[in-house]
């Protein structure tokens, strides 16, 4: 569903009304009572939607009945895959309607809210796992009982992109052991944090080898593929499961998991196959289907793994879709301004007042970026020495000025307090100063572990503590008892901080 009750909620906020065709909420969980409880109008069929909307959200890309139905000014929201679909394009752009493709939604961190390839792929990565341990015989996770011990599965996953990584996230979360592999080397670090292991290639040329355009892989070449084979048969006889989400933009997925690799692994083994619409990535997987082989192996081909969990995958594309509403809404007053100077409405806007807009001119942030990377001037070095010159005199006169003014104020107050205050006071004001001095210095990045450490040393505490504990009085025992466990909770918590916080800016 591209409406939930939560959603309507919101896109109320903006100004506009919603309405549903009746039941189309069902399978998703969603009765038509919710709706109408969250002020959402239930109309009688599509037919009445179409006839009513001025902007239309659906899921799937639209039927030749609906584009025809499509009039000027009204605005359709939905997958529409207009590199594949070019008739469909044509048509939608001659009703004068403006067409959103979600499919298009530039891949840039402004539009991640809006992101539905990501959301839909982030919950494949789960299913898929979810479906492998529903048609895998053992244990995920390794146990040791009295009856004897259970190795943990051993999970592979291929292609570590959106699906990838949640289907890594969940088999780890799970107990299994975890492989995973990705031709673009930068997501070697993104896998090992996530606590699985990357796959290396024994290959001469590059450590692996998919140069990438945005984020994505490029086709390997044939060499690679060689290598990548050659490891792949060497893994095969011992994983147990193996999640294939490897795609190459525009191109049918690649064969990666042969059907000599199949044979080679135990019975009860599982393949589960994210890349079946596009043709899959095991040689033997039939789309929609899941079948188990000769050998036992089980190979699941389904291609609607968002569907298969329709109410989380509704909230999510719902809330993507109210996103992109608010982004075309920017008065939130009800009123959708089509601005085609946003690189993200621009992006994924495909047909707009009866013309075809797809393909989009890359986003301009991209340039901008490019342009900012131009080098900075380099100073000449009798400019440099100019500057530090300059920066030091500064420096000194406003170091002299703020001694001499806390000179001049200790002075005054040296007038009129008592001596035992001032030498309290003297310290006290140095202390600031030194304080003041040593943490203007540290990286701000070390800001929080170093808040650990003092906060550790400020347990000086514990020493009045322990001076008083020995005093006889019963009640100042148990309060000088507390301050020092409390203190003691400060000291170890302080330093256990700081070290944790410190490993995070270690490699390992
Ligand atoms: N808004 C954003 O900034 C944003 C949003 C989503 C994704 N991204 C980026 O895009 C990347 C790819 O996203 P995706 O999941 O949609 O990609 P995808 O679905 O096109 O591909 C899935 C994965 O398969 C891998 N692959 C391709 N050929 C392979 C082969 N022969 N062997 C093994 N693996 C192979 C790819 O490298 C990719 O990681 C993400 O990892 C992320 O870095 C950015």
């Amino acid at each position: 569903m591209a409406l939930t009750p939560a959603s309507a909620r919101d896109l109320a906020k903006l100004g506009h009304s919603c309405l549903i065709e009746a039941g189309a909420g069902a399978a998703a969980g969603y009765r038509d009572d919710d709706y109408t409880a969250a002020g959402v109008t239930v109309v009688p069929d599509a037919a009445a939607v179409l006839a009513q909307a001025d902007v239309l959200a659906a899921v799937r890309p639209p039927e030749p009945g609906t584009i025809a139905a499509l009039r000027a000014g009204q605005t359709l929201i939905s997958f529409f895959w207009p590199g594949q679909n070019e008739e469909a394009l044509k048509a939608a752009a001659a009703t004068g309607a403006t067409v959103i493709a979600m499919d298009m939604v530039p891949r840039i961190s402004r539009a991640q809210k809006m992101d539905a390839l990501s959301s839909m792929a982030n919950l494949a990565g789960y299913r898929a796992v979810i479906e492998a341990a529903n048609n895998f015989g053992r244990f995920f996770t390794g146990q040791v009982t009295a009856a004897g011990k259970i190795p943990p599965a051993r999970v592979l996953v291929v292609g570590a992109g959106v699906a990838g990584l949640a289907a890594i996230g969940a088999s780890v979360s799970l107990g299994a052991v975890t492989l995973a592999f990705d031709v673009r080397p930068e997501v070697a670090e993104q896998i090992e944090s996530m606590g699985a292991e990357f796959v290396y290639l024994d290959f001469a040329g590059e450590q692996q080898d998919g140069a990438t355009t945005g984020g994505y892989a490029a086709p390997s070449s044939p060499e690679f593929r060689e290598a990548q084979l050659r490891r792949f048969r060497e893994l095969a006889p011992t994983v147990d499961i193996v999640i294939t989400t490897a795609l190459i933009p525009g191109r049918p997925a690649p064969r990666l998991w042969t059907a000599d690799m199949v044979a080679m692994m135990r019975p009860g083994s599982v393949i589960v196959d994210l890349a079946a619409e596009r043709g899959g990535n095991c040689e033997l997987t039939i789309p929609d289907e899941k079948f188990v082989t000769e050998g036992g192996v089980t190979i699941v081909g389904y291609t609607d793994f968002p569907s298969r969990m329709a109410q989380q995958a509704s909230n999510l594309y719902a809330a993507n879709i109210r996103h992109m509403v608010s982004d075309l809404t920017p008065g939130k007053d009800g009123v959708i301004v089509q601005n085609m100077e946003d690189d993200v409405i621009r992006g994924a806007t495909v047909t707009h007042a009866g013309a075809v807009t797809w393909p989009p001119p890359p986003p301009r942030v991209q340039a901008i970026a490019v342009q900012k990377r131009e080098k900075p001037k380099e100073p000449t070095p009798a400019e440099k020495r100019a500057q530090e010159v300059a920066a030091f005199r500064r420096e000194t006169v406003t170091q002299v000025a703020l001694l001499g003014g806390g000179g001049g104020l200790l002075l005054l107050a040296g007038l009129v307090a008592p001596a035992s205050f001032m030498a309290h006071f003297v310290v006290f004001v140095l202390a600031c100063f030194v304080g003041f001095q040593v943490i203007w210095n540290v990286s701000h990045s070390l800001h929080t572990p170093l808040m650990a450490v003092t906060n550790a040393i400020s347990s000086i505490i514990i020493l009045g503590a322990l001076l008083q504990i020995g005093s006889g009085n019963w009640l100042v025992i148990v309060l000088a008892a507390a301050s020092v466990l409390m203190a003691g909770v400060n000291i170890f918590g302080g330093f256990l901080v700081t070290r944790r916080m410190l490993a995070m800016f270690q490699k390992s």
